[in-house]
Formats: structure tokens, C-alpha cells, sequence
């Protein structure tokens, strides 16, 4: 039976840095206050680039680097919570943008979950006949949707792209194993972006009006803490593995204390917990592959190697991966 494998990865980020220090000149917060409680040092911002832009440089890399030509691509699926636009789908520019004249494409929402979410979405249907050559980008412009008055949020979030493109194989020991995906929709108010209210009369006569990026930050730690670890050992039951068999554990990664207390309770090393959110912040959506990517040219992630992808947020929503590399 064919198995799927990861052909090729890649990422993208804005070519502009900002610093701990920088943010410091623009409202009332610190270095030391960022750093000490989020390990975060500096955040890549876009000023001119938009999500689905991010995401075309992710998916031409990636066609570069998988030797795939755009029209050999089935599907295209852009998981982000700062699309372009409603509609069209970040997807379905980037498709355009490429020429996958044969792609089908597609945004999933479930923001620093929606990777992972999307993935799963992937291997589903590349158990299709039809799907069998799939790219799956995360991609963020998050500072669009912050209030940069707000230091409790502005401090936290960073833009990026990154992907991977999957193929069905008949020939790999690649496997995606099992995945555990849950959704608390009872604590959708907690974090939450881009909220807009329905007229309250017709005709109206006011614009529409977006609300910016908010967040219970307590809320949403104690939320990930307790069920990112259960999400992941339902997640790795499920493959027949135990933890210790992990060899990976890339984290969405929104906080260095979030992951440090997620190691802590699965009683794993840190060591197998990557971390690259000092120079990237939180790029929600773009977090886990950009990682994934990072440690794949690295050389650190290799054949053979069991690999857990999780990911954490707005819904609320955990969604988790167990891949063998
Ligand atoms: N600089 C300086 N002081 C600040 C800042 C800042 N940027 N932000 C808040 N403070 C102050 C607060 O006003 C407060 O002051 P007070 O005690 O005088 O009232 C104090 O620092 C403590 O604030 P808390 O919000 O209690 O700080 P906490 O220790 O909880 O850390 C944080 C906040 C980093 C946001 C943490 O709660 C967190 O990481 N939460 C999880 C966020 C997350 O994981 N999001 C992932 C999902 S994102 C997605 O899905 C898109």
C-alpha cells in the first residue's frame, strides 16, 4: 500500500527584524519582561507583503525543492487566521500565483492548530485516487490583525510562512501514524481576531468594522498546558508507540514556559523539544512547519525518526501528528 512521505519542506519570512528593544521604544515593556516570560528576543514583521505573498514564496520554494512542477500538484491547502481576504481562499491565490492549473484549493482555519489540522485534512484525502501530490503551508501576516497599542499582544506575534509537500508512495517507510485533533468551542472567546458584528439596522449607514487581535493569555497558558500532553499521548497511543520512542516533539511554539511545562509533564527531555521562537515569535499558523523546516535543513531530522507535531490555539483548538520521517 502506498504510504505518504514529505517530499520536501521550506519557509519564508519578511525580510524586516524587530526587536525586544525596538518594541520598547514604542510602548511601555521591556527586554526583560518579553524575554524572561516568553523566550521570545525578535519577530520577523511584513510591511508591504501579504499572507497569500508569504505563502507563494513558500510554495515556489518548495516546488524547487521537491522538482514537482506546479501543474503535477492535486491540492493546495493554506492554513492561516490572517487571510488576504474572505474569499478567495489564501489557497487559491497562491494556486493562481503558481499556475497549479490541476490543483484544487483550499484554507483551513484553526489558527496555531491549523497546520496540523490541515495536514490531517491532507492525509485524508490523499486517500483519494485524485489527491496524490499535495502542499500544505502555514502562513501568517499576524501584525495586520494586532493592536499595536496593546503591549500584552503585540509583544507576542511575529509573520512567516512555511510548508511541506506531500507525496503517496509506493516505494517509502515514511508513514503519517495518527493524529488527535479536539476542539473547545465553549472557549472560542477566549482568543480571538478579526471579529465582525452583523448590521444592527438596514440600511446601515456606519463601515464595517474589524476588531483586532485578543487574548485571555492565563487562560489560553492553562488551556495548553493541560491539553497539549494529553493530546499527544492519545495521539501517540494510538500509533502502538510510547513516548520514549519519540524522537522529535516540534511544538507550535508560543511560549518557551508553555513547551518547557508541556516536556515537564510528559516526563520527556527537553532536549527533544526544539525551540526556534527567540527569532521568530509566535507565527501562529507558520510555527510548526517553519520548525519543522528549519531542523530538516539542519540535518537533524532524519530518515526513520518518529516525529510529534503539535499544534495549540485560537478555537480553542490542539491538534497533534505522529509521523515516522
Ligand atoms: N510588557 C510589560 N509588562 C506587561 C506586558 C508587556 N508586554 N504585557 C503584560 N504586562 C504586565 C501586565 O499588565 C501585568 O501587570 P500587573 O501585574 O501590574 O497587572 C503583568 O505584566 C503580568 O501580566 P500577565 O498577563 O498576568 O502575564 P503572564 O505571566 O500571564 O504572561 C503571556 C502573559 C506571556 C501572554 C502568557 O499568559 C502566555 O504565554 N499565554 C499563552 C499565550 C499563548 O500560548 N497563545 C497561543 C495561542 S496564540 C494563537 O492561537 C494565535
Amino acid at each position: 500500500m502506498a504510504a505518504i512521505k514529505i517530499a520536501a519542506s521550506a519557509h519564508y519570512v519578511p525580510e524586516k527584524k524587530v526587536t525586544n528593544d525596538d518594541l520598547s521604544q514604542l510602548m511601555d515593556t521591556s527586554d526583560e519582561w518579553i524575554s524572561s516570560r516568553t523566550g521570545i528576543h525578535q519577530r520577523h514583521i511584513s510591511c508591504g507583503e501579504n499572507t497569500a505573498d508569504l505563502c507563494t514564496k513558500v510554495a515556489q520554494e518548495l516546488l524547487k525543492k521537491s522538482r514537482l512542477t506546479a501543474d503535477q500538484l492535486d491540492l493546495i491547502i493554506v492554513a492561516t487566521m490572517s487571510p488576504d481576504c474572505y474569499t478567495p481562499a489564501t489557497a487559491a491565490i497562491v494556486q493562481g500565483n503558481i499556475q497549479a492549473v490541476n490543483a484544487a484549493a483550499f484554507d483551513v482555519s484553526a489558527a496555531c492548530s491549523g497546520f496540523v489540522y490541515a495536514l490531517t485534512t491532507a492525509k485524508a484525502m490523499m486517500g483519494l485516487p485524485s489527491y496524490q501530490r499535495v502542499m500544505v503551508i502555514g502562513g501568517e501576516v499576524l501584525s495586520k490583525v494586532i493592536d499595536w497599542t496593546d503591549r500584552t499582544t503585540a509583544v507576542l506575534f511575529g509573520d512567516g510562512a512555511a510548508g511541506v509537500v506531500l507525496e503517496n508512495s509506493e516505494t517509502t517507510s515514511s508513514k503519517f501514524l495518527s493524529e488527535d485533533l479536539e476542539t473547545y468551542g465553549d472557549l472560542a472567546d477566549r482568543l480571538q481576531a478579526g471579529s465582525t458584528a452583523p448590521l444592527q439596522k438596514f440600511p446601515a449607514n456606519s463601515p464595517h468594522h474589524f476588531e483586532a487581535f485578543k487574548m485571555n493569555g492565563r487562560d489560553v497558558y492553562t488551556f495548553a498546558t493541560h491539553k497539549v500532553p494529553l493530546s499527544i499521548e492519545t495521539a501517540v497511543k494510538r500509533s502502538g508507540l510510547e513516548l520514549e520512542q519519540v524522537d522529535w516533539f516540534i511544538l507550535h511554539q508560543a511560549n518557551s514556559r508553555i513547551i518547557s511545562q508541556i516536556a515537564k509533564r510528559l516526563k520527556q527531555p527537553l532536549a527533544k523539544f526544539p525551540m526556534n521562537i527567540a527569532e521568530y515569535g509566535n507565527t501562529s499558523g507558520a510555527s510548526v512547519p517553519l520548525l519543522f523546516d528549519e531542523l530538516a535543513e539542519a540535518g537533524q531530522i532524519k530518515a526513520g525518526q518518529i516525529i510529534v507535531l503539535s499544534g495549540f490555539g485560537g478555537g480553542l483548538t490542539v491538534g497533534t501528528q505522529v509521523i515516522k520521517y
